[in-house]
């Protein structure tokens, strides 16, 4: 790795959103998905900040952090992921709702703290290509592994990636065509696939007219799946347990407070 980015990698620390960052959260979602494109409104972004937690608001929303400032987040939720039968658009996956200016967003109101995979709902940086999302991603793999999950999916737009202009060259690619292209070093043409596939991404399925409001993906999704070998049933343990578990290779976590009520301190 070239020198100056491993510096800037070192410098960049990740750590859970807390509800103070949601200002400059906002920036970066404003910078990459607007102005017309897919910006969500603060509301939808603070609904998923302190609704989509796994202990605490904000362990599901993970912010990049260099010299105090907010460079990167990342925020997903806990879902029922059935491989065999994906969700067909993003609605379905995530749960929207409508927000106070009339229009629905997902706010991502399918958050089950019982379900058995992370769905990376949104990414953003605030300067590409200096390996933000790369640490970021590494976050949420770290948290599949660490937490007992068996998957982690990501709804990737294959298309907002230069599909659009690929197909200007080449009209005749099919976007299933396009997603599987490998350029002359073996690496994915599609950044998305390029950059999710260093982490052991595979693609899962493409769906048409998964995300419409995404306009610059022209509603394509791309659902990608990144399987914790290590899964061999989600176990809900104490401390004891847990450590035990992860120490023999097998994923285990700690049970929430709602799993918890009706056990006596005995
Ligand atoms: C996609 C994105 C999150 C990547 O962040 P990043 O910090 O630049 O990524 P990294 O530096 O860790 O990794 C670089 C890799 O990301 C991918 N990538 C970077 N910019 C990209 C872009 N504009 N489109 C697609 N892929 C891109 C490439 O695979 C790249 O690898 P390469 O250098 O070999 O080409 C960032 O470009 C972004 O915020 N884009 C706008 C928001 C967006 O579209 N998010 C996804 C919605 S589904």
């Amino acid at each position: 790795m070239e020198e100056k980015l491993k510096k800037n990698l070192e410098e960049i620390i990740v750590r859970n959103a807390s509800p103070d960052d949601l200002d400059e959260i906002m920036k970066i979602e404003e910078k990459e998905y607007g102005p017309i494109d897919w910006v969500v409104p603060k509301e939808v972004m603070k609904y998923r900040l302190k609704n989509c937690y796994f202990k605490e608001p904000g362990d599901l929303f993970w912010v990049a952090v260099k010299d105090q400032q907010i460079v990167g987040y990342i925020t997903g939720m806990i879902i029922n992921f059935d491989p065999k039968n994906p969700p067909n658009t993003r609605r379905e996956a995530i749960g929207y709702k409508r927000a106070s200016d009339g229009k629905e967003y997902g706010f991502g109101t399918k958050h089950n703290p019982n379900g058995n995979a992370l769905y990376v709902m949104s990414i953003g940086v605030l300067e590409k290509g200096k390996g933000i999302a790369s640490k970021l991603i590494q976050t949420t793999v770290d948290f599949v592994k660490n937490n007992g999950y068996n998957g982690l999916q990501y709804r990737v737009a294959g298309l907002r990636s230069g599909y659009a202009e690929f197909v200007k060259r080449n009209p005749d690619i099919t976007p299933e065509q396009y997603i599987q292209l490998r350029r002359e070093d073996g690496q994915y043409v599609d950044g998305f696939m390029r950059l999710y596939s260093r982490f052991g991404f595979k693609e899962l399925c493409m769906k048409k007219d998964y995300a419409p409001e995404d306009k610059v993906g022209e509603g394509w999704g791309n659902i990608m799946v990144w399987e914790n070998k290590d899964y061999i049933g989600k176990f809900v343990c104490l401390e004891g347990p847990v450590r035990y578990l992860r120490e023999m290779g097998i994923s285990a976590r700690y049970p929430t407070k709602k799993e918890m009520k009706g056990f006596s301190e005995e």
